[in-house]
């Protein structure tokens, strides 16, 4: 916190100047030349490849726009990345994007930019609790976790009938991104009613009695290697050989889902349950094909990314974007964009990932 204060006032002078000179207005606006917009582009950090496609997408696209674009990653560490904005702020970029690690914590940084002049687009994750965020561009939330759970309801055969119970086990996202929460509510819609007939299950008890409780099962950081061990943890428990049957684990994205898979082969199991899974990660695709993930939801970032880039366009050229919706921050509704996410398994892969260039199929393991 100290340093964020120290380095605030150092650069404040230097934001104040640039105020000045501004006259006050917003810079890029209608009328000034591409070669003179910047953008700074915040992403949380590099470990996962979903973060550096997003990074280098939105640069190239930006770029081809005439624009000068300032990228940076803030491995995951909230400080840095507040850091990071701060000086993006500082050195008088037009416009910020940003994907943030915490959505609360970005909030003062996201301040600071908008006062020195620039316009504020939240990226995939909403920057929580100010009025600074401009735009938000993301896809549908809840409907990933909708289509995760829908693919586990189809796949046990629910919705003919079948009475189980199987057993299920449930992981949800970083208590820190708000995006955990929609995820979770998404996939809570379709699996609660299950939950609550007795049709579904859990061994180890770990089902948040509401969809608002979902932190109580949040994976830290979306980190692979706990997600693997939480999962090691209860199959030793509860599903080691010749005990319960695990039907299928509700991994909220690749990352989570490749740690379960790993954590089946460590704990020995001699088959595969229903692992779900988002992102569409090369890895996992992989995976998908082997046989060894079930499905992951796949967010074209190249969308995402012209989608925004394109938003940015609209407003250099003193155009309104066009927005589909709006979204809570808790301090404003925010003027969004919603994308649609596509479910991949086996059975469309090579069209959804292969086909529309996403990936080559020798990347994809086919
Ligand atoms: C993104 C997911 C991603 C996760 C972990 C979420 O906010 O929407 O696509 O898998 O963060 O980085």
């Amino acid at each position: 916190m100290k340093k964020w204060i120290k380095l605030t006032a150092s650069a404040a002078a230097v934001g104040m100047l640039m105020t000045t000179a501004a006259c006050g207005s917003s810079r890029g606006e209608s009328g000034t030349k591409s070669s003179q917009v910047s953008v700074g582009i915040s992403m949380p950090e590099q470990q996962l490849e979903r973060w550096q496609i997003d990074g280098n997408n939105l640069k190239k696209k930006l770029e081809s726009y005439g624009y000068k674009v300032t990228l940076q990653y803030a491995d995951g560490k909230t400080d840095l990345q507040s850091s990071q904005i701060q000086n993006m702020a500082n050195n008088g970029v037009n416009y910020v994007v940003i994907a943030s690690i915490d959505g609360t914590a970005t909030g003062s940084a996201a301040e600071q930019a908008k006062s020195s002049g620039a316009k504020v687009i939240a990226y995939d994750r909403m920057v929580m609790n100010t009025n600074a965020v401009d735009y938000y561009a993301t896809f549908s939330l809840t409907e990933v976790g909708k289509m995760q759970a829908e693919y586990i309801v189809n796949k046990l055969g629910l919705k003919d009938g079948k009475k189980g119970p199987f057993n299920v086990e449930l992981m949800s996202g970083s208590p820190t991104d708000n995006n955990a929460k929609y995820y979770y509510q998404g996939a809570w819609s379709v699996l609660g009613q299950y939950f609550k007939s007795g049709v579904l299950q859990s061994k180890s008890g770990k089902v948040p009695k509401t969809a608002n409780d979902y932190r109580s099962i949040g994976i830290d950081n979306w980190d692979q290697q706990k997600a693997q061990n939480e999962m090691e943890n209860r199959i030793n428990s509860f599903y080691s050989r010749g005990t319960n049957h695990l039907d299928a684990v509700l991994a909220p994205n690749d990352a989570l889902a490749r740690g379960t898979v790993q954590a089946v082969q460590s704990a020995g199991l001699n088959y595969y349950p229903i692992i779900t899974g988002q992102d569409a990660e090369q890895a996992s695709v992989q995976d998908i094909v082997k046989g060894e993930q079930s499905m992951t939801v796949y967010k074209d970032t190249r969308k995402l990314a012209d989608t925004t880039a394109d938003l940015i366009k609209d407003l250099v050229d003193g155009k309104k974007p066009k927005t589909t919706s709006t979204f809570p921050n808790g301090n404003k509704n925010v003027p969004s964009i919603m994308l649609t996410p596509v479910s991949v398994d086996k059975s469309n892969v090579k069209k959804e990932i292969v086909d529309s260039g996403y990936m080559t199929a020798a990347q994809a393991g086919l």
